[in-house]
């Protein structure tokens, strides 16, 4: 790998004092104080309310919709129903690349999910356009509806957006024939759905023949060209807003039916129109994680080496739509063994269609492979973190790739002294606490790669020695508006109080998409280039004048720090950023950066972020209540900007991986294809009660190649691993495999 060249800082740049700092986010107070602006909370002149109506079949027609009843309602304006709906530019069904959502416009009569939108009220009054959409009372020709696992079969080449759906090393079939034992298990995983705290919202305002568009985005250049195809617009027709998000997970990365719904009903009526989807109509329209059934054979040698691991998913998309879980690619990076195989199968039925969530892959296959590692470790007679350590991949499995960095090794050390797991006994059921409770140690490995994806950046530099970094970043409650202004002040080599950091909107440079958990290492590598950009200008302008003190100093001999730059050979020699400005006649400069797809070392190294997690349960021997009451993660993931807002993000994880492992599950109705526990009152999530002692540690990792910064990303890792630990708990506490998620006490009985 000699050929390939190791990333170095541009001679000027040195981390400054920002990067590691763990500020609190410089948005809180706004957010504790009321004073951060969401989406629906936008309210211009004119303003109209619209709700949606939404189908409760999951498979038919519409036959009736009583228009005349719902516009006689005092305070409707108008009914969108496919026969006005206001033209489009191009088909919602057309899809020109993988990231692009199917939408459900009201094209026609057809319904595929129970919760599609079938009609949409426009009134004066949100109040007043929710009575108008139940007024519709539909009627439907009504179809048997696929559910679950049970529907068309489908087997496509491409899972998530856009990986291999089947790939194989060594030969697996021979292996587990010549392994000296073997095991083989099914994993069920539901359907979830991301139910950020924020539901879809949008507000849409024509202006002539330009829009404008508040609504939460994970991705806002895509949001525009979507938009833009749609309505037959030029890009820079189109504004997007989104300043903040109350979270995203994945389901604001494309823009859904519901938002574009919310553009054509504010054209339709020719007024600015708020749409925002109610809590129960967030089962449907928007995405969720699709449900899988995960088949495990998994050879042994008599040494406790893996042989073999075959990962085979089974899972669902939509009837008009293709994207599916891509839950086996995990074993592609986790553990060293002669032969891997996996594959993926999906079949068709009548949901809307899932999509990426939070480790879209990663959390579904995580919880199904570290289950089966823990029972491999005891088929072996090894401890789990003993049987890991003896599978330890040096080398990415599948690919043979070497790793850019994997700190794994010490994140097992870390987390296993913090937690105590020396004292585990191997044996399960031998645990109890002082009031009889059954306890259990599990663990889990945690992994997700080291994404990166394109993106631009502005710079500016005034001559009052203050800046302007900006970029169209994306902050979902993540922390990106803190942790992105970080690194633009260092890349400026200004105090962060002395930087105007600007995001949050399509007329700023393109961001790329706030996913994969990608978002700091390209946003922050785009302000980084830009930020380097600006600086060279600006040297080049001191180095060539003689009144300055940086005269004959070429770029490669000077730094910027603290608003001023300094030779480099003689940091008491420089000049402040203002008077070089001034001297040369400007008030500003300016210049921007570009990041993402020219890192040749891609090609050449797996980059995966790692962590080994680490849990303990207790359970009530009679009720089989089952809780986590500790859980310890250690996590490298490159540089950690900011230590504060990582460890929120990695617990955020953690606690979505308790989640996953005992409360979340979308329950659909095998009659009516609907969603019979839609809301926060059935469909559960952790409640502070059900949150542990939690710890994260920040495992110490350098990694030159995957970008210049060092940057892997961490909004993903910390909810794989942490499910399999749990499950790997209750079996360490009772000395039962549960293979069906979430686990529940009844599962115990
Ligand atoms: Mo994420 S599922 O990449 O928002």
């Amino acid at each position: 790998m000699s050929d390939i060249p190791t990333l170095s800082a541009g001679s000027h740049q040195r981390h400054g004092s920002n990067i590691g700092q763990p500020l609190t986010r410089r948005d809180g107070l706004l957010k504790v104080t009321g004073g951060a602006r969401y989406a629906a909370d936008n309210n211009p002149d004119g303003l109209l309310h619209a709700v949606l109506a939404v189908a409760s079949i999951a498979r038919g027609r519409v036959t009736h919709l009583d228009v005349e009843a719902a516009k006689a309602h005092p305070g409707v304006v108008d009914v969108m129903v496919p026969g006005n709906r206001p033209a489009l530019a191009s088909d919602p069904d057309e899809k020109s690349n993988p990231f692009m959502f199917r939408l459900d416009l009201l094209q026609n009569d057809r319904v595929r999910y129970a919760g599609q939108p079938i009609a949409v009220v426009i009134a004066e009054t949100f109040e007043a356009a929710t009575e108008g959409a139940r007024l519709l009372a539909p009627t439907y020709e009504t179809e048997q509806a696929r559910t679950g696992l049970e529907g068309e079969p489908f087997a496509p080449e491409k899972v998530g957006a856009g990986n291999a759906a089947r790939a194989q090393s060594g030969d697996v079939e021979a292996e587990l024939a010549g392994s000296a034992r073997t095991l083989e298990a099914v994993y069920e995983t539901p359907a979830q759905y991301h139910n950020a705290m924020e539901p879809h919202a949008v507000v849409a305002h024509w202006q002539g023949d330009r829009l404008v568009i508040d609504t939460p985005s994970q991705g806002l250049a895509m949001a525009v060209m979507r938009v833009a195809g749609l309505f037959g617009l030029t890009p820079d027709k189109i504004l997007v807003r989104s300043p903040f998000l109350g979270g995203g997970f994945g389901s604001k990365g494309f823009l859904s039916s519901a938002q574009i719904l919310g553009i054509l009903a504010a054209k339709l009526v020719d007024r600015p129109v708020k749409l925002a989807l109610t809590r129960p109509q967030m089962f449907g329209p928007v995405g969720h994680r699709a449900p899988t059934r995960q088949t495990l054979r998994i050879g042994l040698g008599q040494d406790g080496k893996l042989t073999a691991i075959d990962h085979a998913t089974l899972t669902a998309s939509s009837t008009f739509d293709d994207f599916f879980e891509p839950a086996s690619d995990i074993s592609h990076t986790l553990y060293a063994a002669p032969a891997i195989r996996t594959s993926h199968e999906a079949v068709r039925v009548d949901t809307g269609t899932p999509l990426f969530m939070r480790a879209p892959g990663e959390a579904t296959g995580s919880i199904a492979l570290e289950s089966a590692i823990d029972e491999a470790a005891e088929t072996a007679g090894l401890d789990p973190l003993e049987f890991r350590l003896k599978n330890y991949a040096e080398a990415e499995p599948i690919s043979g790739l070497p790793f850019s960095s994997k700190a794994l090794r010490e994140c097992y050390e870390q987390g296993a002294a913090r937690f105590g797991w020396a004292d585990r006994p191997r044996e399960p059921r031998t645990m109890r606490d002082e009031n009889g409770l059954l306890v259990g140690w599990g663990m889990g490995t945690a992994t997700f790669p080291a994404l990166m994806f394109e993106a631009e950046a502005r710079a500016v530099i005034r001559a009052d020695g203050s800046g302007v970094m900006e970029t169209g970043a994306h902050d979902m409650g993540q922390g990106a508006w803190t942790a992105l202004a970080q690194i633009a002040a260092d890349a400026i080599g200004l105090d962060l109080t002395r930087v105007t950091f600007n995001a949050g909107s399509s007329d700023l440079p393109n961001a790329g998409i706030a996913g994969g958990s990608g978002h700091t290492a390209t946003a922050g590598m785009a302000l980084h280039k830009a930020g380097e950009a600006v600086i060279a200008k600006l040297a080049d302008l001191a180095t060539e004048d003689e009144a300055s003190p940086l005269f004959g100093a070429d770029n490669v001999g000077v730094i910027a720090r603290d608003g001023k730059l300094l030779r480099r050979d003689d940091e008491s020699r420089g000049e402040a950023f203002g008077d070089i400005l001034k001297r040369a006649g400007l008030s500003n400069i300016e210049a921007r950066g570009k990041a993402g797809g020219d890192n040749a070392a891609r090609e050449h190294y797996a980059m995966h972020a790692h962590g080994a997690v680490f849990a303990e349960v207790k359970i009530d021997p009679d009720l089989c209540q089952i809780r986590t009451t500790r859980l310890v993660g250690a996590f490298a993931a490159g540089r950690i900007i900011n230590p504060r807002l990582v460890e929120s993000q990695l617990f955020g994880g953690m606690i979505w991986g308790v989640s996953f492992a005992l409360h979340e599950e979308g329950i659909q109705d095998k009659r009516s294809g609907r969603i019979v526990n839609g809301d926060f009152g059935e469909y559960h999530v952790p409640v502070n009660a059900d949150v542990p002692s939690l710890e994260a540690i920040l495992v110490h990792e350098e990694d030159q190649l995957v970008n210049l910064l060092g940057i892997k990303g961490v909004g993903e890792i910390g909810i794989t691993g942490t499910g399999g630990a749990i499950a790997n708990a209750i079996w360490h506490a009772t000395g039962k495999r549960l293979r069906r998620f979430p686990i529940r006490p009844a599962d115990l009985l």
